[in-house]
């Protein structure tokens, strides 16, 4: 093994099993997930694991019954028990049996990271471990731009500059944050993550820089700010652009100072925390509406790493479905082995504008779907035409007019509704090919309500391409 913790996770329900073996994962622990106490005993008997983190109400044999066998054998493995709310006497009991800990749901990830931690006694990660074993489970690409970027983020992981990981939604950019905490010196510290759009201003921050007791209605009692929190370690700073002005200010000063002031507090408290920030949004623009501090954007942007959409690294596609394929066998228990030759030519033609989680969702449920062992497009898209190969597989059939028409569409798939693109490589002016829309818009007008052209989901944007005036071309 290379140096990675081997937790066995036993949950019947599964959502919360995807959602811990996703955390565990995440801080770099090795997986294995079974549903019932029954197989967990099993896999005990098969491998050799330095955790068993198992649910209490579950078919077969229950969490109490397995933590009783567990320790019958004399093994010596930590047991954490996770129960809905409300079985304090399951607790009490499983404590008595010798459980590590008890954990009752809905836990705060941090909570169970923590407990983690400590119960699998990691060993804080040696020198010599250059984390490619924790690269390979959790960063797929074969992208040169994406490969460059990831030397990127190991080359800076040991300084404390700021970085900054822009790109749309679902191309890594929280994946890749958790790598530059684990490459870094700080590793062994938990990694602190806050969505800066999932609350409101006041709530914020006090989330983010803590505050005193009686500080205002609610107050009751001191509270550490999520940087006090990352002393040491990282804190990533999700959605930061769409933090209000005020509080812009005031991270600024920490990021200059590394100082926060805690709301109500008298003096400024010293921090050192490695800041790592995110964005989808177009932040030049929201600098020019006056939504974004540019002197902020400076000091995050120190390092900054721009994940390219999905649609423009098409050769990480299959080699990103077959990982989540591995994934999606290991969380349902199947074997699926792979795509059939039209499903993955499908896959690769495809726009994914929800990026590599929208592949990850897709691959999750046509694992579940696969009746035999390859997944095919029936699999994939629930019988219904693929979003692009459907325009892609024009047939050699229909008038002149009628193939160029397609072809024009096709094209403007192509380059994402680009017309200067489009028309370079149909090899014609910008002109001609405005006019051509143009005359195709006029012909969509005329059409008789509802004779109108079927659209697909891709179809969309070209569509609205041709509704802006088309003289900005
Ligand atoms: N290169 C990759 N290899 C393996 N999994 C990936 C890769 N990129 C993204 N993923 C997976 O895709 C999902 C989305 O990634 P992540 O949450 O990092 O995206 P994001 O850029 O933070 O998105 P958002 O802006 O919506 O928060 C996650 O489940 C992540 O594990
Ligand atoms: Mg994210």
């Amino acid at each position: 093994m290379n140096g990675s913790r081997s937790i066995l996770l036993v949950e019947d329900t599964y959502e919360e099993r995807k959602a811990l073996d996703d955390a565990l994962r995440g801080w770099g622990f090795e997986v294995t997930t079974v549903g019932d106490g029954v197989k967990a005993l099993a896999k005990l008997k098969a491998d050799r694991y330095d955790l068993v983190i198992t649910d209490l109400k579950m078919p077969k044999l229950d969490g109490i019954g397995l933590l009783t066998k567990i320790k019958e054998q004399q093994s010596g493995i930590p047991v954490i028990l996770v129960s809905a709310y409300g079985a304090v006497e399951s607790a009490v009991e499983a404590m008595k049996l010798g459980a590590f800990d008890f954990v009752v749901k809905p836990f705060p990830l941090r909570v169970m990271e923590s407990l983690v931690r400590r119960a699998a006694g990691q060993r804080p990660a040696s020198s010599g471990d250059d984390g490619s074993s924790i690269l390979k489970s959790s960063i797929v690409t074969k992208n040169r731009r994406m490969l460059g970027l990831l030397d990127l983020a190991r080359t800076v992981a040991c300084s404390k500059a700021p970085v900054f990981l822009q790109g749309e939604s679902g191309t890594g950019k929280e994946l890749f944050a958790r790598f530059i905490h684990r490459k870094s010196a700080r590793r062994n510290k938990p990694f602190v993550a806050v969505n800066c759009a999932a609350l409101p201003e006041g709530l914020l921050e006090s989330e983010l820089f803590g505050h005193e007791r009686g500080s205002f209605t609610g107050a009751v009692s001191k509270k550490l700010g999520r940087f006090e929190l990352a002393r040491g370690s990282t804190i990533f700073l999700d959605e930061v652009g769409e933090m209000h002005t005020h509080l812009q200010a005031k991270l600024l000063r920490v990021l200059q100072e590394s100082e926060v002031d805690r709301v109500g507090g008298l003096r400024p408290v010293s921090v050192d925390a490695r800041v790592v920030a995110s964005t989808n949004q177009d932040l030049e623009s929201a600098m020019k509406a006056r939504k974004f501090r540019p002197d902020l954007y400076y000091r995050l942007n120190v390092i900054p790493i721009k994940l390219p959409p999905l649609r423009d690294r098409k050769d990480d596609i299959l080699p990103l479905a077959e990982h989540f394929i591995k994934k999606y066998n290991r969380i349902d228990g199947r074997d699926v082995k792979g795509l059939t030759k039209d499903a993955a030519e499908a896959l690769v033609q495809m726009q994914w504008p929800g990026n590599v989680r929208e592949l990850e969702n897709l691959v999750e449920r046509a694992v579940l779907l696969c009746q035999g062992d390859l997944i095919d497009q029936n699999a994939l898209f629930l019988g219904e035409q693929p979003p692009v190969v459907a325009d892609r597989s024009f047939p050699l059939t229909g008038s002149l007019k009628e193939m160029e028409r397609k072809m024009i569409f096709h094209t403007l798939d192509q380059t994402d509704g680009n017309r200067t693109h489009a028309a370079e490589i149909l090899g014609v002016s910008v002109r001609t090919l405005r006019n051509k829309l143009n005359e195709y818009r006029k012909r969509m007008e005329t059409c008789e309500g509802g004779t109108q052209i079927a659209l697909s989901r891709n179809k969309q944007k070209r569509t609205e391409g041709m509704n802006r005036p088309l003289s900005s071309a």
